[in-house]
């Protein structure tokens, strides 16, 4: 398995065709993933081998708690534990800069991802209505550090 890297400006096009791979839904163009990638409050980290990207994570550092805003494993390498790996890289992050919770949203249609939460120790904190373009509604959820 590659390294986890901090992304920059020559991964957007990479990022922006993640996204396109796997959401039909609030897909942000590039223009913002070059924006996220400079807003001091955030972090993208990727990971990548010999045919591009396999995933990438953008974390919001808040005062107290850390946002999984976007947790993306390509198709060709789901289910092989990229998903669980970047999900403890954002519980590590939080702790390293002294967080109280991991926080996410996640669309209440998108079961396989909520489980892979659930299985990760992430719990359910109520719903989101219409929070999605599509629609649909979000999950909250968060995962609360040790003191
Ligand atoms: C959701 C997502 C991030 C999970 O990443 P992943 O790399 O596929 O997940 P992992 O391989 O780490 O698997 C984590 C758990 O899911 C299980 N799992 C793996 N493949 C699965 C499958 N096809 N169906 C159900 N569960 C599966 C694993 O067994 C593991 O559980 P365990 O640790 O209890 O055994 C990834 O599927 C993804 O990017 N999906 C599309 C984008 C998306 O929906 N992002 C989330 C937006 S909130």
């Amino acid at each position: 398995m590659s390294r986890l890297r901090r992304a920059r400006e020559r991964d957007v096009a990479e990022l922006d065709a993640l996204d396109r791979s796997l959401y039909t839904s609030d897909i942000v163009d590039a223009a913002e993933w070059r924006a996220r990638l400079k807003r001091r409050t955030n972090e993208v980290w990727v990971a990548e081998d010999e045919d591009g990207l396999v995933c990438s994570l953008l974390l919001v550092h808040g005062k107290q708690n850390t946002r999984v805003e976007g947790i993306q494993v390509a198709k060709r390498v789901q289910g092989q534990g990229w998903g669980r790996r970047l999900l403890r890289h954002a519980v590590r992050r939080a702790e390293a800069l002294g967080k109280e919770r991991v926080t996410l949203e996640v669309a209440s249609r998108n079961t396989r991802a909520e489980q892979v939460y659930a299985s990760f120790g992430f719990k359910r904190r109520g719903s989101i209505p219409g929070y999605y373009e599509d629609g649909d509604s979000a999950i909250r959820m968060t995962y609360e550090l040790a003191d």
